[in-house]
């Protein structure tokens, strides 16, 4: 196990009703602004429950936050922080709105030219508005972690970003506030959940076996909870548990002293920028031919999580392998996620443009020993064609 620190800082407030007391968590003088997305939270109440229990508070108000949130919409919550001096900023709704309002946190203060900078140069910031989060959907993580990924409409360009200083102060993890998900949304959230656990899980062995225990049981429960909630959407504890599922998969425990592999997020993250499939269902696409086109690097991992995950035991390694990647095509799909290009209308010519934009931004070598090369990852592509 490699050395490491470990800190997550955010308070979460988990299961119904738990809105009611984000008042508490939450200056009394502040100048609150409630950032939000398309208006999804003002068809199913959230949005009332939020201003309930800030009434009497300083609040403003912005919403129209885009799925995949865009820089440009994102200044111009900036520009509101920056003249209405704003001093707590309240995320309402799925990552798109948490990641946009970690930029929009970031770039209030920041001072050099342009806030883009943050994103693309990864210029570290030395200061954040600080905020809280409300989640309507349980997917990426991003309530309990300091990442963010912003789009440049402009270029097409969609790209992460981290600081400590983006850790939300609180998040709230209320089941009831997802009934309302759309089904493709619940099934790109079991994916995206699945996926954040296999890049820090199906690397190769580091002697944690605890951290490959912690993997192995949110997978376990994203199978047997996520096509329960998947039919079931109003089921309070299916979708509690697969919420709890993506809040871990992503908050940095499974991960601590082991290697990762983040191949599959950036390969995904082009399919996004070029071809507008949610975030999830890209990982749904690449996850299946990453790992088998890295079947000799994942070896010992695969025949692992093939026996622990999918009880797979007998036959020769690589049917096992083969038997471990079709099961797991096999679960995303029962969760209403197609896992080939052409289910999304792509054809392979998108193939060499994704490697052509990994490659113009010096991402040569993926995966967790940075030697995943174009050359594989168009194999992983055409797998999934
Ligand atoms: O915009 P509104 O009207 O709110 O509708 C949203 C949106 O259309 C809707 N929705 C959310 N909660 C709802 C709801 N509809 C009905 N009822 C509810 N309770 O769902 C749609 C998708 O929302 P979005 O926030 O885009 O989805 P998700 O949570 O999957 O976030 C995806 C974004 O997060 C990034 C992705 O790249 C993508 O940009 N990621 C962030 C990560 C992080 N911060 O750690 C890690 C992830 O790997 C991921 O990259
Ligand atoms: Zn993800």
């Amino acid at each position: 196990m490699d050395n490491f620190a470990f800190h997550n800082p955010v308070k979460i407030l988990f299961g119904k009703g738990q809105i009611a007391h984000i008042g508490a968590e939450i200056p009394a003088d502040a100048r609150i602004l409630i950032t939000y997305g398309g208006g999804s939270i003002k068809a199913n109440g959230v949005y009332d429950q939020v201003k309930a229990a800030l009434a009497g508070r300083t609040v403003l108000e912005f919403g129209g936050i885009e799925p995949n949130p865009r820089y440009e919409t994102l200044m111009k919550a900036v520009e509101i922080v920056r003249t209405e001096k704003i001093d707590f900023l309240l995320a309402v709704g799925g990552g798109s709105v948490l990641d946009g309002t970690k930029f929009i946190a970031a770039a209030a203060p920041f001072q050099g030219e342009d806030a883009w900078e943050i994103v693309a140069s990864k210029t570290p910031i030395t200061s954040a508005v600080p905020l809280g989060a409300v989640l309507t959907l349980p997917a990426t993580g991003s309530e309990m972690n300091t990442f963010s990924v912003v789009t440049k409409w402009e270029t097409q360009t969609k790209l992460g970003f981290a600081s400590d200083l983006l850790f939300p102060k609180f998040s709230v993890l209320d089941p009831e506030t997802t009934f309302s998900l759309p089904l493709r949304q619940v099934g790109n959230g079991v994916v995206d959940a699945f996926t954040h656990t296999m890049e820090q899980y199906l690397t190769y062995p580091a002697n944690a076996p605890l951290q490959d225990r912690f993997a192995e049981s949110i997978l376990l429960t994203l199978i047997e909870e996520g096509p329960k909630t998947y039919a079931e959407p109003t089921n309070y504890e299916a979708r509690a548990n697969v919420m709890w599922c993506a809040t871990m998969a992503l908050n940095g425990l499974i991960g601590v002293g082991v290697p990762q592999d983040w191949a599959t997020h950036m390969i995904g993250h082009e399919l996004t920028a070029l071809h507008n499939i949610d975030h999830g269902r890209t990982l749904a696409i690449v996850l299946p031919g990453v790992l088998s086109v890295r079947r000799e690097q994942k070896k010992a991992k695969l025949l692992q999580y093939a026996e622990r995950i999918w009880g797979i035991t007998a036959g020769s390694e690589d049917e096992r392998i083969d038997g471990a990647i079709a099961k797991t095509r096999t679960f995303f799909e029962s969760v209403g996620v197609p896992t080939h290009l052409s289910a999304y209308g792509v054809t392979v010519e998108t193939i060499p443009v994704v490697i052509e934009r990994l490659v113009s931004r010096g991402m040569t070598g993926l995966g967790e020993h940075q030697d995943m090369n174009p050359e594989q990852v168009s194999k992983a592509l055409t797998i999934s064609a």
